[in-house]
């Protein structure tokens, strides 16, 4: 697990302000709005865009490049271009010093494992909610795209994964990049060897399958 550093003064960043560190090699953005410190990498996950040179808006940061937004607190996408979130780390505020934290990848992720490693469904189901659907901001276990999730033996203790998905139609735009997200976002699960993920549209999908969440997010009552 890695350290934490310190970056600077708490007077150096005007509330709301930003500025960007590197800490251990990693170029992250810390942000100072509402009397709080959060910390993202300095890396908008649509194309590598610099959130540094953002615009702060109370808890958001829009992405300099093409405008994607993300949440400052958990570093969510919030608007198009941006599916993916971008990663958050911790910060210590130590009297006047400000201190990061790089939290990795696999760092969330194995909190989240079970105690004897193995890797669960609801685990997969967890990690999956990363991938939003580009055109109703929901992810797509909420959305009830999720039908299939199983896994098969690999390589020494590693798991292969296969996913079942469907779409909210069969021409669905945005499939291709969904698929991609999901590989993605698993295929990070330490453990994890292959990911597969097959299209199925039988049965079709139907909006009685989101959740009340993605109802609520989308005004469906
Ligand atoms: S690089 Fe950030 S929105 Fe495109």
């Amino acid at each position: 697990m890695s350290e934490f550093h310190r970056v600077c003064s708490i007077s150096e960043i005007p509330d709301p302000g930003k500025a960007s560190f590197e800490v251990d090699e990693r170029i992250v953005v810390l942000i100072h709005s509402g009397g709080q410190f959060t910390c993202l990498d300095d890396v908008c996950t649509h194309d590598g865009g610099p959130l540094a040179d953002g615009e702060l808006d109370g808890t958001s940061i829009a992405c300099p490049r093409h405008g994607a937004k993300f949440d400052i607190r958990d570093g969510s996408a919030l608007t198009m271009p941006a599916t993916m979130p971008t990663a958050v780390h911790e910060v210590k505020v130590d009297g006047d010093d400000v201190s990061v934290r790089i939290v990795d990848e696999s760092e969330t992720v194995i909190e989240s494992e079970t105690s004897t490693g193995e890797i669960k469904e609801d685990l997969v189901r967890e990690t999956l909610k990363k991938v939003i659907d580009p055109e109703l901001f929901v992810n797509i276990v909420d959305l009830g795209l999720i039908y299939v999730v199983a896994f098969e033996p690999s390589d020494g203790d590693k798991v292969n994964v296969k996913i079942d998905m469907t779409m909210t139609s069969p021409a669905c735009p945005a499939g291709p990049q969904l698929i991609a997200g999901a590989k993605n976002v698993v295929g990070q699960i330490p453990g994890v060897d292959d990911v597969e993920v097959r299209i199925v549209m039988d049965p079709p999908w139907t909006p009685d399958r989101m959740t009340e969440d993605a109802r609520d997010q989308l005004g469906i009552f």
